[in-house]
């Protein structure tokens, strides 16, 4: 059986005080983060609107580990395009949604051509079966535990069965990513379930030692490693 690749931790931007950004950054990668999670949100796909194009850009300087950008929005090949060429030397993963997308393939070839990684990511109410055409030109599903838009929301452990769906009825070896609510309390069954890369935002940048918060997720995540 092909091993599952390692566990990541992606503290998410949004949770960062943003009057402080470059400090926040540096702070989880002094804790060991392994990708910063950048959450694009057009105020469209998600009634919320959050960071854009002259961030990335400061964002990418200020970075010394990749950049995971979840795309949000109606439109993110052309979105992808623009971060990929703000990106500098950093590696950079560009996530899009399966609900907004219809040709999955040409999305990802575009982001590819950029020089991205393609990621597909699926809300919490959509059916697992959408990815399936996706699955081989993407390097990464994001499945979503909470609707996308803010932080800081519950869990939805609904979710669990389409990560464990990946891993068993498809066969899917590459990344999972898991997304929304994740804490102390709910990474364990994340990562029993099959997922490695998880994102936390209000558990991280919330926390007192956000360096130290970024330890204890992944000691938690790897204990629960099957
Ligand atoms: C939600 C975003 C998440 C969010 C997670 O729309 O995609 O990345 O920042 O925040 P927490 O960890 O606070 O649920
Ligand atoms: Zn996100």
């Amino acid at each position: 059986m092909t091993p599952l690749p390692p566990i990541r931790i992606a503290p998410s931007l949004l949770s960062v005080d943003f009057s402080r950004m470059a400090e926040g950054l540096a702070l989880v990668e002094r804790g060991g983060a392994d990708l910063h999670h950048v959450d694009v949100m057009d105020g469209h796909f998600v009634p919320n609107l959050s960071i854009g194009p002259p961030v990335v850009k400061c964002v990418a300087k200020s970075a010394k580990i990749p950049l995971d950008c979840h795309l949000m929005v109606t439109d993110p090949v052309t979105y992808g395009e623009r971060f990929a060429a703000l990106r500098g030397n950093l590696d950079m993963g560009v996530t899009f949604h399966v609900e907004v997308v219809q040709d999955v393939a040409a999305a990802a070839a575009a982001l590819r051509k950029a020089g991205v990684r393609p990621g597909i990511a699926i809300n919490p109410p959509t059916p697992v079966e959408m990815l399936e055409p996706a699955l081989e030109h993407v390097e990464m599903v994001l499945v979503m535990s909470v609707h996308p838009g803010f932080g800081g929301q519950k869990f939805i452990a609904d979710v669990l069965g389409k990560v464990e769906a990946l891993r068993g009825r498809y066969g899917w070896t590459k990344d999972i990513e898991m997304d929304g609510g994740i804490d102390r309390r709910t990474i364990a069954s994340c990562v029993a379930a099959g997922a490695n890369v998880l994102v936390a935002g209000t558990a991280i940048y919330g926390a007192a030692d956000p360096a130290a918060e970024v330890g204890e997720l992944r000691r938690l995540a790897e204990a629960a490693r099957r």
